[in-house]
């Protein structure tokens, strides 16, 4: 093992690994923190979080998930393990202006593309800066001087330059699990300056994807007068930044291994029998605008339409739990679905067979894992994504001997990785039903040969490694300023 300054040579992923101990600790920060273990509908950053602290352990900082009469102003604390959990509760304003809206009605949908659907307010701008400020408040007595702090998601920009404000010269990492927008819709924002400025507070800016990336980047030199040093450390603002892309992975061979056991469960058991010999597709999603589920569900009802031997032969289980249901445009999202879905199903069901089974409730991961291993097709059709670790988290499930292939979205995050999948594009309903229908008549050789090259490639970069290479570019990416 090769040792310098807090770090060691991990030589089975050839990345330098941040040693960790008690004044040298790893503090994540995001807004929705899953204490104990992830509710099945907590999104894919619980997931991703909880997975990455399992082996190094440390601390994880954010919002409780409760709505109090006041804003706590000190941390509920567990500790379980090497893990320590520490949440604040929301008071109903702060839950409001810093949740509902301003991160879910503005940023939400602007990293998604949708500014049509953006409905900003300077209140609830205000209740964002407050919470972030509250956040490091509360923060900042817990926070050692070589800690490395590692902020999650959209919520938190303003929280590493607050940090700042109180003297706090750790290093300071952000991660960012949207999609990050091209400048010019960047520039919506009334407030992208500030936003920007509030980003370059951090040492190191992480992105999914290499377009995200481009679209931060492009912002600060055309539009923010950024100077680009090299190896992407830019100077702005006054400060110096490093940003760099570290795409989201899971945790493979537990996932394979939950859905290998998963097999003979009696969940597995009762699905067998309700599908008898007909071949089942499946898809897994929030109950999210941004998923694409109504072309989804027409893309089905195209693919029976079109392809009448299917009629009677798939099954399609849609998977979406409600989510962020206090939002108008997704309740709206949620009476579009229920109606499609009705539609289809009082088209083309018959009396013994049920085309699309769409459900609202959630499952926890042992149950998906077999749905996934049984489901000769997945499909991940999101209009935009981060990720999506529902694309990857299929991959991992599926039999060696007899895979099954997935249907993804050239806009998800996890395309860039994922080119061995039938690639679709979410806006063009024939060119998806076409895609399924490949999917469906596609030979176990071909099959096998796509799942291969996905798997080595998840595999490769799984989520242990996604943690390794952000700590490691975080504790070398200078001084604390
Ligand atoms: N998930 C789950 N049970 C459900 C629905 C989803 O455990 O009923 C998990 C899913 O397996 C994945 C995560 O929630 O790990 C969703 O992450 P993804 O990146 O696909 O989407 P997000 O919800 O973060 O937008
Ligand atoms: C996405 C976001 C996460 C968020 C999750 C669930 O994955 O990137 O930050 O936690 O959705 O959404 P929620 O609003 O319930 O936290």
């Amino acid at each position: 093992m090769i040792e310098s300054a807090g770090m060691h040579l991990d030589r089975a992923n050839f990345v330098w690994e941040y040693a960790t101990d008690e004044n040298r600790r790893l503090v994540v920060v995001s807004n929705r923190v899953a204490v104990e273990g992830p509710k099945p509908d907590s999104g894919g950053l619980a997931f991703a979080i909880r997975a990455a602290l399992e082996s190094s352990g440390g601390i994880w900082f954010g919002w409780s998930g409760r709505v109090a009469d006041h804003a706590a102003s000190e941390p509920e604390t567990i500790a379980k393990g090497p893990l320590t959990w520490a949440t604040l509760d929301l008071s109903q304003r702060d839950f409001d202006e810093y949740y509902l809206g301003f991160a879910n009605r503005v940023l939400w949908p602007l990293f998604h593309l949708r500014a049509g659907l953006v409905d900003y307010s300077r209140r609830d701008f205000a209740g964002y800066l407050r919470v972030n400020r509250m956040f490091a408040r509360a923060l900042t007595p817990m926070l050692r001087p070589q800690d490395l702090v590692w902020v999650h998601d959209y919520h938190l920009i303003p929280l590493g330059r607050e940090l700042r404000r109180l003297d706090q010269g750790q290093q300071l990492g952000f991660f960012l699990h949207t999609p990050f927008p091209p400048a010019e819709v960047w520039r919506v924002l009334p407030n992208h300056r500030d936003l920007a400025e509030a980003l370059c507070a951090y040492n190191l800016i992480g992105f999914q994807t290499e377009s995200d990336l481009h679209g931060f980047c492009d912002y600060l030199l055309r539009w923010a007068g950024a100077e680009d040093l090299g190896h992407g450390v830019l100077r702005a603002f006054g400060r110096i930044v490093r940003a760099d892309v570290f795409p989201v992975g899971i945790d493979v061979s537990t996932l394979a291994a939950q859905a290998e056991a998963a097999d003979g469960s009696r969940h597995m058991r009762r699905l067998r029998q309700s599908l008898g010999d007909r071949t089942m597709m499946i898809g897994v999603d929030r109950l999210d605008y941004s998923k694409g589920l109504p072309a989804r569900f027409a893309a089905f009802g195209r693919l029976l339409e079109a392809y009448p031997e299917t009629r009677g032969r798939v099954t399609f289980l849609q998977i979406a739990p409600t989510s962020r249901s206090e939002v108008p445009e997704y309740q709206e999202i949620r009476r579009i679905l229920a109606a499609s879905a009705g539609d289809i199903n009082g088209r083309y069901g018959e009396f013994d067979w049920t085309p699309l089974r769409y459900i609202n409730k959630s499952f926890n991961h042992h149950i998906l894992t077999g749905f996934f291993r049984a489901a000769r097709l997945g499909v991940v059709t999101p209009l935009r994504d981060g990720m999506n670790l529902v694309a990857k988290e299929y991959v991992a499930c599926q039999p060696e001997a007899d895979p099954g292939v997935l249907v993804l979205s050239c806009f998800a995050g996890a395309a860039r990785e994922l080119g061995e999948a039938v690639v679709v594009n979410p806006h063009d309903i024939e060119g998806m039903a076409e895609g399924i229908r490949q999917g469906l008549t596609m030979s176990r050789g071909e099959r096998k040969e796509r799942w291969t090259a996905m798997m080595a490639t998840i595999a490769r970069n799984d989520i242990t490694r996604w943690r390794q290479r952000f700590i490691a570019a975080l504790a070398n990416s200078g001084a604390g300023q």
